[in-house]
């Protein structure tokens, strides 16, 4: 037998730990298969409580029980996973959880999202451990990698694709020539995005993300709606052939970026990619993390950012972590640096309503083309900001070109980043 091997199977056998599950849709159950598979890991499914007793299961019907707070109280629980679709009630759980000073498992982003400060403060309060890898990107270590390895060395930047499923529909549509409608059906047809799709295409979900990001990379806590999400929803082949025409991709990029003068800016949009960048070469539903340290340099992590198995393995590497005394660290959280809104950023905006062109102020427009009905140029992060949901209503699509200035700057001091992928 190995060392590894050894110490393994020596972990497992002092005795498993037992897990109380609450939910067994994708994830739950790509968990609980992943234990099945892998007996030796330490770990067992103790109690499973799910939400509808009459929904067809699995497994036998005595496996499941109904009320998710009676697992709260069980101390013979060594574990609570939480792994339920309702933000508001995972959320009473985690809390509860944590209150009672337990150890809990979560993949919920727009729980998180919405009240991680609280969160982090009730496990200073009580003693619990939250851990929530499985949140971003699934598969992908970003979070602990963030924490624990680069919780003490400054970023510059970090820049990810967080979404697989408009990951997947830019892709049919950059390389098969597919219009958006049918690039869409065929991702929900093959389980990548949701029946109601906005919170994929439209950015909200891998704005819950960025959010965690800030937190860990930097040390930020925001509230979702300071961070601008523009979506997909809007694209069609003529945004796609202006990409081509430059050699270029569009991607959703989430771009966290320390400024010159140490505040921090966060946002998530379609952005045009270059094959410089690491992540020009993420399609289908894949995931990618580009991190930019201040002496570690550029590290890049691609990998699956949902599916029940790579989520299912991320939420056990956050149980074998919670079995080695493991929590988070937010050491940056001490001296956060503050959130930067006041900047000019460049786009490409097509619309086919020239009021939006008039409501978003552009204060220097480089590029025009009415025959497409695109504009590139400078506006203001705050104008976006306040009119997302009007540019949404008129299916305009805006993507970034990665440069970004502070107002009134020239364009020649653009603060374009060294890979221009922010
Ligand atoms: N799917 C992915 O690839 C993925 C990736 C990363 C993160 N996540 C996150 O992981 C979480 C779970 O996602 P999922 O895709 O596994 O969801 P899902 O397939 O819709 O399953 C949700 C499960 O939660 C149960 N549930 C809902 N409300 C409940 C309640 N109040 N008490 C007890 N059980 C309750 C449901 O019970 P019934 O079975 O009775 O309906 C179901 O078993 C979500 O926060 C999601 O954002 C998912």
């Amino acid at each position: 037998m190995s060392t590894s091997t050894a110490l393994l199977a020596s972990t497992a056998s002092v005795h498993p730990w037992r897990i109380g599950l609450i939910g067994f849709g994708c994830v739950g159950q790509g968990l609980y298969d992943i234990l099945q598979q892998h007996p030796g890991s330490g770990f067992e499914v103790a109690r499973i409580v799910v939400k509808n007793p009459t929904k067809a299961r699995s497994l036998p019907a005595a496996r499941f029980e109904f009320d998710a707070e009676a697992l709260l109280a069980d101390d013979s629980l060594d574990v609570l996973v939480e792994l339920i679709d309702d933000a508001d009630a995972a959320f009473r759980l985690v809390a509860g959880a944590l209150r009672r000073g337990r150890r809990v498992v979560t993949a919920n982003k727009a729980m998180l999202a919405r009240h991680l400060p609280a969160l982090v403060a009730l496990q200073r309060a009580h003693g619990g451990t939250l851990l929530y890898e499985a949140a971003v990107c699934g598969s992908i270590p970003v979070i602990r990698t963030l924490d624990a390895y680069f919780g003490t060395e400054p970023l510059r930047q970090l820049t990810g694709i967080l979404n697989g499923s408009s990951n997947y529909v830019l892709t049919r549509m950059g390389t098969g020539g597919t219009d958006y409608g049918p690039a869409l059906a065929l991702a929900q047809q093959l389980g990548f995005a949701e029946t109601d799709p906005s919170l994929d295409m439209a950015a909200f979900d891998p704005r819950s993300k960025a959010v965690l990001l800030a937190a860990h990379a930097y040390g930020l806590f925001l509230e979702p709606e300071q961070v601008l999400n523009l979506g997909i929803e809007g694209i069609s082949a003529t945004d796609i052939a202006f990409a081509a025409s430059r050699g270029q991709k569009i991607k959703v990029v989430a771009g966290l970026q320390r400024l010159p003068d140490g505040r921090v800016t966060a946002l998530v949009t379609p952005q045009l990619l270059g094959p410089e960048s690491p992540l020009f070469g993420v399609d289908e539903e894949f995931n990618g993390v580009v991190l930019e340290a201040d002496f570690a340099g550029e590290q890049f992590l691609r990998g699956r950012g949902a599916g029940g198995h790579p989520t299912g393995s991320a939420v056990l590497a956050d149980l074998a972590a919670l079995r080695q005394g493991f929590a988070y660290g937010y050491a940056k959280t001490a001296a956060p640096p503050t959130h930067a809104t006041d900047l000019e950023i460049e786009i490409y905006l097509r619309t086919d309503e020239p009021r939006l062109i008039d409501v978003l102020d552009f204060s220097e427009v480089s590029e025009e083309a009415d025959e497409d009905g695109y504009v590139v140029g400078y506006v203001t992060l705050a104008h976006l900001i306040a009119h997302r949901d009007l540019l949404r209503q008129h299916g305009a699509f805006i993507v970034r070109t990665g440069h970004l200035r502070a107002i009134g700057e020239a364009a020649v001091a653009v603060l374009k980043t060294a890979s221009a992928t922010v």
